[in-house]
Parts: C-alpha cells; sequence; structure tokens
C-alpha cells in the first residue's frame, strides 16, 4: 500500500486559499495539520499520488463542484451540541423570545435561522424553546426554524433527528425525558420538533442564496466566525445585516467578536447573552 506523501508549504498555501475562497474559512499555517490529516484519506480513496493532483482534480477535473462539497465535508469542524451554552440560550428564552411573540401577536410568524448549524443541534434547540415557550398557542403560530450549513455531511445527520449520547451531554434531563426518545443508545428527536425544523446546504459566503431566504426574527451563528478572518466576518455580518427583521436579534458565539467588522449591529446589554439588535432599531415590543 502506498503512502501519500506529507503535505508540502506551497501546496497547503495552494489549498489554503482555494478553502478561503470558496469558504472564507481561514487555516493559518498553524493548522496546516488539520488540512493535511483530513484530506490524505481522500487522497488514497482516490488513488492519487501527491496534494499537487489533489488540487489539479479540485480545480481542473469535471468533478470539481462534487469534490468541494467532499472537501468541506471533511474539513469543518462540526462540534456542537444540544443547548450549548444554556445562559445565552437563557437570554433568548426569556428575554427576546418573549418580547417578539408579543411584536409579532397580530401575524403570528416567526422566523428564526441557525446559520452553520452543523448536525442540527442548535435548531432543535431552538425549536424545543419556541415549542416550550408556545405550549398550545403553537398551533395558531407559523413557525419557521432553518438550519443551514457548508457541509453536506453533517445536514445528513441533522436530517435523521438521530444522535449520540455525546450530542446530549449539554441537554437539562428534562428535556431529554419531553422532547427524546432512547432506544440503544441512541436519541431521537420528537417529530413534533422535528417537524418544525428544515436544513439546507447553504455557503455564508453566498449572500445571493441568503437573499432568497427573506428576513429574519432571529438569527444564530455561533462558532464560525472564529473560523473567518475579519474580511469575511464583515462579508458575513453585512449580510445578517440585509437580512435580519429592524427588530431582529443576531446571536453570536461566546468567544466570537464582531467588534472591528460591524457598523450594522449594537450589543444588546443583557449579561451573558452575546446578542445584538440592528443599529438604529426600534424596541421589539414597540414595533
Ligand atoms: C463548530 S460548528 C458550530 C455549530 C453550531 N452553530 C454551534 O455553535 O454549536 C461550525 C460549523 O460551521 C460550518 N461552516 C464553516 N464554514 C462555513 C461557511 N462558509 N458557510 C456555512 N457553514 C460553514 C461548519 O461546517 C460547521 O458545521
Amino acid at each position: 500500500m502506498s503512502t501519500i506523501p506529507s503535505m508540502t508549504e506551497s501546496q497547503f498555501n495552494a489549498l489554503a486559499k482555494i478553502i478561503y475562497d470558496r469558504a472564507g474559512i481561514h487555516f493559518p499555517e498553524t493548522k496546516k495539520y488539520i488540512v493535511e490529516s483530513r484530506l490524505s484519506h481522500r487522497l488514497t480513496e482516490l488513488e492519487l499520488q501527491d496534494f499537487d493532483q489533489y488540487i489539479a482534480f479540485l480545480t481542473m477535473g469535471p468533478y470539481q463542484s462534487d469534490e468541494f462539497q467532499e472537501m468541506f465535508n471533511r474539513i469543518t469542524i462540526n462540534e456542537t451540541s444540544f443547548f450549548r451554552n444554556e445562559p445565552q440560550l437563557g437570554v433568548f428564552e426569556k428575554q427576546i423570545l418573549p418580547e417578539l411573540l408579543e411584536a409579532r401577536s397580530r401575524t403570528k410568524r416567526l422566523r428564526l435561522w441557525s446559520a452553520a448549524c452543523s448536525t442540527g443541534e442548535e435548531p432543535f434547540t431552538l425549536a424545543i424553546i419556541v415549542h416550550r415557550t408556545l405550549g398550545v398557542r403553537l398551533k395558531d403560530w407559523s413557525i419557521e426554524i432553518l438550519g443551514t450549513d457548508i457541509s453536506e455531511r453533517a445536514l445528513n445527520i441533522a436530517n435523521t433527528g438521530e444522535y449520540s449520547s455525546y450530542a446530549m451531554r449539554t441537554t437539562p434531563e428534562l428535556v431529554k425525558s419531553r422532547y427524546f426518545k432512547e432506544q440503544n443508545g441512541i436519541w431521537s428527536v420528537d417529530p413534533e420538533i422535528r417537524s418544525m425544523v428544515n436544513f439546507e446546504l447553504h455557503n455564508l459566503k453566498d449572500r445571493l442564496a441568503a437573499k432568497r431566504h427573506g428576513t429574519w426574527d432571529v438569527i444564530f451563528c455561533r462558532n464560525v466566525m472564529i473560523y473567518f478572518d475579519d474580511e469575511m466576518k464583515k462579508r458575513v455580518v453585512g449580510m445578517f445585516g440585509d437580512q435580519i427583521a429592524s427588530d431582529g436579534t443576531l446571536f453570536i458565539g461566546h468567544s466570537e467578536n464582531i467588534r472591528n467588522v460591524n457598523d450594522r449591529f449594537e450589543p444588546l446589554s443583557h449579561v451573558q447573552g452575546f446578542c445584538y439588535r440592528p443599529i438604529g432599531a426600534a424596541s421589539s415590543a414597540a414595533a
């Protein structure tokens, strides 16, 4: 069995540029080992001799777009869990959601986007929160929750609605017993919750596709901007600014900041909320 020669610096630079141009994901030199280790196996599958051949296959072959998808399936980091960062979700549940429900009490229409949702735990968590907040009133509302990601592999898992115990590690016991069924170590999301969420492939670089999705009341985009440089962050934050309702709320990850790249949103003061409202927005209740 032949072994793949290690990735040279220039091969890494070429691949890092391709990845950045396509998806805005920034791999610094220190993360070369991730790209190398995750793609080596792919080279073996394709029976390619080295990374030069892979780069040619990726950029010049007739299967280009399929291979880009395959590459993103492998190089993205899909770490997530249900009820990730509970204090922040508490701000959503106790402060933002009640205000929004009040503001939308006439139209009874609410739209939530979980951008870069990985394997679906985040949008299902939002569905559970909306479900338990509205209770019997849910039937009177039109609730749209969309989970998007660049990884088709991650979305395929999301679409099954089935998870290992690891995905449940930050889920409160009460939620587990009310909204999941466990069999042989596999946790299945309640069918009613599943029916509240749709999944779609979407690259955050694609502004046009985002436009087609219309305006969102809430956007969660957590733990992906850490992989972006300022230019890409600015582009994504600008896109969210275009696609959010004037009284909508953007939630970001607790270790992320958009300070240098943002002229569209102002931070809300909720402790541990890591949330933003479009600049100049009227308060939700008044809208
Ligand atoms: C660490 S996960 C975060 C999942 C979830 N938001 C959370 O906080 O638990 C990051 C996700 O971002 C996705 N991603 C990376 N670059 C992307 C891009 N350009 N467009 C859309 N999704 C992207 C990855 O595929 C991965 O599933």
